[in-house]
């Protein structure tokens, strides 16, 4: 507050400083009676220049991290400049402090910056994947990961996260499949809002919570062909049944912040959308926050070609309702000119700049600007030992037991000797996966160090690599096959890179990459038993390794703590409870499949040509959505109702009895699926209505019971209104999306 001395001071000798200069700062900063945020929003307007608040109206990256395709040299001198009121990959109590007093100290009206980063699963202490996460369908565990990452992420300088990623995906060859929720609706709400929970908590002013980020707005998951940026073309009720569901959900929850997308839709490109921005989150929706742009999104709609040049583009953006410029640095060029050509009206900019100082207020940033840079708080929180457990625990319940003949799981810690192969079984960058902000390599426990802490000191655990996770040759696998055949079990630890998925990172072929599948196919004929513990970032294609292995652990990229969660689970420690939130396909040429498709009117039938299906492969998937094993078994009983008709005012209970049949105590994951038999429009054969985790001693049973109304049968008719119709549906209550027992009921007109 140096400054604001010193002006005072010149201000008895030259009164135009104390206007221009002395008295803004006094102005909002004045401890008079507390104002409502509106009313502090007005006092700091009414002193901004149109330059002060295209500033607010901009964001920068610092070059700490780099997450796109540009970079910029000077952002600390647009910081001094007042030019820029956001910066994004600046980290560190110390660092962000150092930033935050430039904008404070050193500019006219001192306005305080935010700093956004991209904390997807963690912000030091990594989670799993948001894929990973996803198939714990545990809604605790999921909230819980994010309240972790936000105490961690806000003890070192930050205010906001560019998460949760809400796009619904189904289609594996896009890379960025892993950073969701997968490919449900229903699921995928669910997350967004237990994300949001966890990011925001219940006072944004909290010096351990980020305001939140719904990304990427919208439909970027139906790329085409799988292929990152790609165009988006899709129909008006795909968009609201089916990808815009999360975000609704996520401002439902509060979020903070919506970011556009980089992708076109109906033609134009998510960053110029009146449709998307205006209409429906701002008017639509009541959204009060404020809307960012993916990285040069607005740039790049000169190479949409909708657009001549930037500043058109600017104007297109800013008309639409952006709020501000991630990186392009297009409203800082252009649109102080535009707003003068009266192209973008100063309505339009103050509506911008109040919704980004709403936030700021509400972070308490006005109040005490450096309230989120405390160094000690920052030493305390990261890696504490309850973050690490957290991260373990979470992983764990991520995890995805694909197949266990034989009881081949869990294993004895007093095997004699476990062989231990594959690329990934030593990696311990692998485990951060894609999105893994400040978290380190060297923090990570790989999984053979995870195996090698597990077991009994007479357990020998031997190593070899075998093969690279892509490229390479075959010349490890001598060594790999004759320790493996020295052992009691063989653990081979294969799947993707972590950079082979996340963004720009799509595949076209979705198997096992390099010569992995020759390695595992070379193990297999040894006769031992065989577990494949995979980490990879999107379903894969794996109906060979599926036949070959013994057992097969999906454990996704696990974070920090993937090894000893890894080992948890192979040893039994813990029973495996991970559902699929994704389909897994027979191979690529299924894409796009996922459990909810529609019937068509020539359903396959295997007895008739003339029907919906391949000639080189089934029309089912290797696995389905919703599916997972257990060390236990789980017996349903067929589910019943209370009532086999219903009125539109009434709720019917449709309950199930589930048995632990099994040896182990276990937690299952018990769906309800909803089949609308008629309706104006075709319906999907499923839809996840419902899910609720029990854990079950062996012998134990349980009723589970769902109670459903009107509202869970609700639809965009053939008029695309929202809306309910009478008619016949199908409830299944199961274990997976393949269920197939079935109860009827009625809902009548009324
Ligand atoms: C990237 C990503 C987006 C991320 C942003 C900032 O291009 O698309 O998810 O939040 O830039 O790093």
């Amino acid at each position: 507050m140096v400054k604001h001395r010193l002006y005072a001071f010149l201000g008895l000798f030259f009164p135009v400083l104390f206007i221009q200069q002395w008295l803004p700062m006094r102005e909002y900063n004045s401890p008079a009676p507390p104002k409502t945020i509106e009313e502090r929003i007005d006092s700091v307007m009414k002193l901004m220049t149109l330059e002060e608040k295209i500033g607010q109206m901009t964001l920068f990256t610092s070059d700490w991290d780099v997450t796109g395709p540009t970079m910029r040299a000077n952002y600390k001198e647009d910081i001094k400049k007042g030019k820029v009121g956001a910066i994004f990959n600046a980290h560190t109590a110390a660092y962000n402090r150092e930033l935050q007093r430039v904008a404070v100290e050193e500019t006219r009206l001192g306005i305080p910056l935010i700093f956004g980063y991209d904390v997807i699963h963690g912000y030091k202490t990594i989670f799993p994947i948001s894929l990973g996460e996803a198939a714990s369908w545990d809604l605790e565990a999921v909230e819980k990961a994010a309240r972790v990452a936000a105490i961690e992420a806000s003890a070192a300088g930050l205010h906001w996260t560019f998460a949760p990623m809400v796009d619904i995906s189904r289609d594996p060859r896009w890379g960025r499949i892993s950073e969701g929720a997968g490919e449900d609706v229903f699921l995928g709400n669910a997350m967004a809002r237990a994300r949001v929970r966890g990011f925001q908590g219940d006072d944004l002013k909290a010096t351990n919570t980020l305001v939140a980020c719904a990304k990427h707005y919208a439909a970027y998951g139906a790329a085409q062909a799988g292929r990152d940026y790609h165009t988006v073309d899709i129909s008006e009720r795909t968009l609201r049944e089916t990808y815009l569901p999360p975000f609704k959900a996520a401002l439902d929850e509060g979020v903070g912040t919506f970011m556009t997308s980089f992708n076109e839709l109906f033609g134009v490109p998510a960053s110029g959308s009146e449709l998307l921005i205006d209409q429906i989150l701002k008017t639509e929706w009541n959204f009060n926050g404020f809307i960012v742009t993916d990285y040069t999104s607005i740039n790049e709609m000169v190479d949409h070609g909708v657009v001549a040049d930037e500043k058109e583009a600017g104007e297109l953006a800013a008309n639409a309702g952006v709020d501000m410029d991630m990186q392009g640095a297009v409203f800082y060029n252009y649109l102080a000119q535009s707003v003068k050509e009266k192209k973008v009206s100063k309505q339009q900019i103050d509506e911008a700049v109040r919704r980004v100082l709403r936030i700021k207020f509400q972070l308490g940033l006005f109040d005490d600007p450096y309230r989120y840079s405390d160094v000690s708080r920052q030493e305390a929180a990261l890696l504490a030992p309850e973050h690490l457990e957290a991260a373990r625990d979470v992983a764990r319940k991520s995890m995805v037991l694909l197949k266990n003949d034989r009881q081949t799981l869990p294993l004895s810690k007093e095997l004699k000797s476990i062989a231990v192969i594959g690329p990934l079984a030593t990696s311990q960058a692998d485990l951060l996966g894609s999105w893994h902000a400040a978290g380190f390599a060297e923090d990570c426990v790989s999984l053979l160090s995870g195996l090698k802490d597990a077991v009994s000191s007479n357990t020998s655990v031997m190593y070899a690599k075998g093969c690279d996770v892509i490229g390479g040759d075959q010349s490890g696998f001598a060594p790999a096959l004759t320790i493996a055949s020295q052992a009691d079990v063989i653990i081979a630890a294969v799947g993707e890179g972590w950079d082979m998925s996340g963004e720009a990172a799509s595949r076209s072929n979705i198997d096992l990459p390099g010569h992995q599948k020759a390695l595992i196919k070379a193990l297999s004929g040894l006769g031992k038993p065989l577990v494949l513990v995979l980490m990879n970032g999107r379903p894969l294609a794996l109906p060979e390794v599926h036949q070959q292995a013994d057992a097969m652990l999906e454990t996704w990229y696990a974070g920090t703590m993937g090894g000893p969660a890894i080992a948890d689970v192979l040893f039994g420690d813990y029973n495996p409870s991970g559902r699929l939130p994704v389909t897994f396909p027979r191979n690529v040429g299924q894409v796009p499949i996922h459990y909810n498709m529609k019937n068509t009117g020539r359903p396959m039938d295997p007895n008739d040509k003339y029907t919906s299906k391949y000639l080189d492969v089934e029309n089912t998937p290797l696995y389905p959505f919703g599916y997972g094993l257990s060390y236990t078994q789980f017996e349903y009983s067929d589910p019943t109702v209370n009532k086999s008709t219903f009125g539109p005012t009434e709720t019917v209970s449709v309950e199930v009895n589930v048995k632990n049949t099994g040896q182990y105590e276990g937690k299952e994951t018990v769906q309800l699926y909803i089949r609308d038999l008629v309706g104006s429009v075709t319906r999907p054969v499923k839809e996840l209505k419902g899910f609720q985790q029990i854990v079950l001693t062996p012998g134990q049973s349980r009723s589970v019971r769902f109670d459903l109304t009107v509202e869970d049968l609700k639809f965009y008719n053939r008029d695309m209104e929202w809306t309910y119709e009478p008619g016949e549906f199908d409830i299944f209550i199961g274990p997976h999306s393949a269920v197939t027992n079935a109860v009827r009921v009625k809902l009548l007109k009324k």
